[in-house]
């Protein structure tokens, strides 16, 4: 089994979704950089404070305050785990690099663009254990309630249609080189994201032996 894992995609690729039933099924930690930066906001610390800024602009977090929250978080990581939205840059993959850890699979998520904002637009979260939902295509048993934990659902502040849009530019032009970093070091897989969630899931377990 491959066990130290990238997953890399468009902003509502599926990243999320797949995430949660991969790293139950894998018993590895989900390790997502949005996450822990919303955390932080929430949280108003001074990392949440700078970060607000370039999240709620569809901009990515400059490198530098990303790779030190994930760097202290891997440190503690020794078995495995799934990276979720890093990294994004060239940056941030050396830095990754620099810092020893040897990346086992990176796990490309590909949905065309014109599918991604009408999926952003109507996805809710569970604001207590981050369960993810689609409005039409995925909805919640009860509308506003989790059917995980029973937490609300809400929106996140960037998933309005202009600031996605926005991210999508951020993708392309800084996330998008990455397929080539990796397909250079032999690690990519190239999965289509456009079928089923159980589909997706299933060709991700073929590509990470499990
Ligand atoms: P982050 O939270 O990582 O957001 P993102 O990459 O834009 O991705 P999303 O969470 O929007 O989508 P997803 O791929 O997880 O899709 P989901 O499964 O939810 O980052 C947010 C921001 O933080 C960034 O913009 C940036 O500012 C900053 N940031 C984070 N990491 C950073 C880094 N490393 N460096 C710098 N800045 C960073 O699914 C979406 C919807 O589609 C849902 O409604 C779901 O139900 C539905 N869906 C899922 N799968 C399917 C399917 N197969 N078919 C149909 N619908 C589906």
């Amino acid at each position: 089994m491959k066990k130290r894992v990238i997953l890399m995609g468009p902003p509502g690729g599926g990243k999320g979704t797949q995430a949660k039933s991969l790293t139950a099924a894998m018993h590895i930690p989900h390790i997502s950089t949005g996450d822990m930066l919303r955390a932080a906001r929430r949280e108003g610390t001074e990392l949440g404070k700078q970060a607000d800024r370039y999240i709620s602009a569809g901009q990515l977090v400059p490198d530098d305050l990303v790779n030190g929250i994930v760097a202290e978080r891997l440190s503690s990581e020794k078995d495995g785990y799934l990276l979720d939205g890093y990294p994004r840059t060239i940056a941030q993959a050396d830095a990754l690099e620099a810092a020893g850890e040897k990346i086992d699979a990176v796990v490309l998520i590909d949905v065309p663009d014109e599918l991604l904002v009408e999926r952003i637009v109507n996805r809710e979260s569970c604001g207590q254990c981050g369960a993810v939902y689609h409005k039409l295509t995925m909805p919640s048993k009860k509308p506003g309630v989790c059917d995980v934990c029973g937490g609300a659902l809400v929106q996140r502040a960037d998933d309005n249609e202009k600031v996605v849009r926005d991210r999508l530019v951020a993708y392309h032009a800084q996330t998008q080189p990455l397929v080539d970093y990796y397909k250079s070091r032999g690690l990519l897989f190239h999965i289509n994201g456009n079928a089923a969630v159980d589909v997706v899931f299933e060709e991700i377990r073929k590509a990470l032996e499990f």
